[in-house]
């Protein structure tokens, strides 16, 4: 990696230089001195007490003591890999410029290189990867405008739709702060209390809660974003990751048994695929709606606990990306790696998506504090271009962002006499046009059950099978009143579905395991998925 001019403006400092009596391999401290003896602390006699003065020793252990950084608040476990992204330059039979301007999509001639980071949500960086949790599926694009990141999940909807509502939802799914455990009872105490999660939970309890592998699954972006054109006009548009290596989902059962053989299955057959060139890909689809309100519709466009029905919006193929290299050090790609949806280049916008809105402080504020706040300088965060800042100094300042010659003292705008120029305009600005009160309101257009109902009835038999299955067994130690509120929940959604969770929690004492029998599929079934969008 580039390092640029470091804040001495000498370059990168390790030159490589030698003393008299080292070799290539010898071993030293960080600050260049030989070390002789790497195993022994400097006692008083070879059994004595230790002095403190052994400054190796200290460099060398209180630089271990210091390995960790904080691990994601969520997001911890994950798995990275680099590969690149080309646009396929169009959207159906129109040029993709008559919606984007963005030239990550409109140049389909240039590969942008990409990394990409699967992650699951709930539990600690080396919790095992057969979880029921949503997957990420974080990917920074190094376009030639600087960078852009599609921070998204696995699943096309989730459990809130606002920002608001976040650190809610997961101290609900994390442990529990006394017991330290994940508790199924105060996860339903929340969703009962949540009714637009119901169609968040008909997906996480079947077998789309437990994707097969990281290279096995879908993406998307979740939130409602925007495009913008050369003229300055917005369509609201989802992304979605469509796998080239299909689609395979766990049931329960299925994944417990793998669990039991390795709980780092997925980052294994991710790195394994990667080296042995059976490179994983998934090309991107974008569905398009007009900007607006579109009262026409039974659900808010800006609501992210909505599926847009393929039917009504068709799915376009935009383009593909394919990973084909692993991290040369975990560390410094992968845990350090940053993506944040305020990441966005010129063409694509934020719609007024709530949810978006909230995540887009949410991701940099974290950063700053997790990793420090000179994050966007390590290089795998770092855009692959020109870079000129005046932003300066903080906690491990490591070079100065201005391009090579530009005059040092100049770390302000404007200036007669140097320094760092304005951007020329590029397209006509999208300038959308607000007004109203400042209120705290929920959206009107509610609709919390109608799409769960139409999820549950695309499901096939053993998606049906697992989900009742899953909830009957995650709500059995449920108190009543939330067991019944689920239910009433299903019921509204479709009255099949809350039958048969109600049908399953009333028998869960005699037939339980029955029931958990019926749901167990054997290998060969793995790859059987509705097509519930
Ligand atoms: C990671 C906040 C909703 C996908 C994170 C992190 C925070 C966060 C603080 C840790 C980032 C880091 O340490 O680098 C929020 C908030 C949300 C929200 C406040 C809602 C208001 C969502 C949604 C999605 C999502 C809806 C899916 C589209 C991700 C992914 C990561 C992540 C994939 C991991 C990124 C990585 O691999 O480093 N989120 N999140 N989040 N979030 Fe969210």
């Amino acid at each position: 990696p580039s390092y640029g001019t470091n804040v001495t403006g000498e370059g990168d400092a390790r030159d490589g230089r030698k003393a008299e009596n080292e070799k290539e391999d010898t071993l030293t401290n960080r600050q260049g001195h030989p070390i002789t003896d790497n195993q022994n602390l400097t006692t008083v006699g070879n059994r004595g007490p230790s002095t403190l003065e052994n400054y190796d020793y200290l460099e060398k252990i209180s630089h271990f003591d210091r390995e960790r950084i904080p691990e994601r608040v969520v997001h911890a476990r994950g798995a990275g890999a680099h590969g690149y992204f080309q646009s396929y330059g169009k959207v159906g039979d129109d040029p993709i410029s008559k919606y984007t301007r963005a030239k990550v999509f409109t140049n389909a001639e240039k590969q942008t290189p990409v990394f990409v980071r699967f992650s699951t949500v709930i539990h600690g960086a080396h919790s095992p990867e057969t979880q029921r949790d949503p997957r990420g599926f974080a990917v920074k694009f190094y376009t030639e405008d600087g960078n852009w990141d599609l921070v998204g999940n696995n699943l096309k909807i989730f459990f809130i739709r606002d920002a608001i509502k976040f650190p809610d939802v997961i101290h609900s799914l994390k442990p529990d702060p006394v017991t330290n455990r994940q508790d199924p009872k105060r996860i339903f105490d929340f969703m009962a209390s949540t009714p637009e999660s119901t169609h968040m939970i008909t997906f996480l309890f079947s077998p789309w809660g437990i994707p097969a592998n990281y290279r096995q699954m879908q993406g998307s972006g979740v939130n409602t974003y925007k495009w913008i054109n050369e003229e300055g006009k917005a369509v609201l548009v989802k992304y979605h990751w469509e796998p080239l290596q299909g689609i395979k989902n766990l049931t329960q059962e299925e994944a417990d048994h793998i669990q039991g053989q390795n709980f780092n299955h997925a980052t294994q057959d991710l790195y394994e695929a990667i080296e042995k060139g059976d490179y994983p890909e998934w090309e991107l689809y974008v569905q398009i709606m007009e900007d607006g309100e579109h009262p026409e519709l039974d659900f808010d466009p800006l609501d992210d606990t909505k599926l847009w029905y393929k039917d009504q919006f068709p799915w376009y193929k935009v383009g593909k990306m394919t990973l084909n290299k692993n991290p040369e050090n975990y560390f410094a790609e992968v845990e350090q790696a940053a993506f944040g949806t305020g990441v966005l280049v010129d063409g694509l916008d934020f719609s007024d998506d709530k949810m978006l809105q909230g995540r887009t402080f949410s991701y940099s504020d974290t950063q700053r504090y997790r990793v420090g706040p000179n994050y966007l300088q390590l290089p795998i965060n770092a855009p692959k271009k020109h870079l000129g800042t005046n932003q300066r100094d903080g906690q491990m300042a490591y070079y100065v962002d201005n391009p090579p010659g530009s005059d040092p003292h100049i770390n302000y705008e404007p200036s007669m006499m140097d320094g760092l120029k304005e951007a020329e305009e590029k397209g006509k600005a999208h300038e959308p046009y607000v007004s109203g009160e400042v209120k705290r309101e929920a959206i009107e257009h509610k609709n919390d059950f109608g799409q769960a109902g139409e999820t549950w009835r695309r499901f096939n038999d053993r998606e049906k099978d697992d989900l009742i299955s899953n909830l009957v067994s995650a709500l059995s130690d449920a108190d009543e009143s939330i067991q019944k509120q689920m239910i009433k929940h299903m019921t509204e959604a479709d009255s099949e579905y809350g039958q048969r969770l109600k049908e399953g929690i009333e028998n869960a004492h005699t037939n339980m395991n029955d029931k958990q029998e019926d749901a167990v599929h054997d290998a060969e079934r793995m790859g059987d998925v509705s097509d519930p969008y």
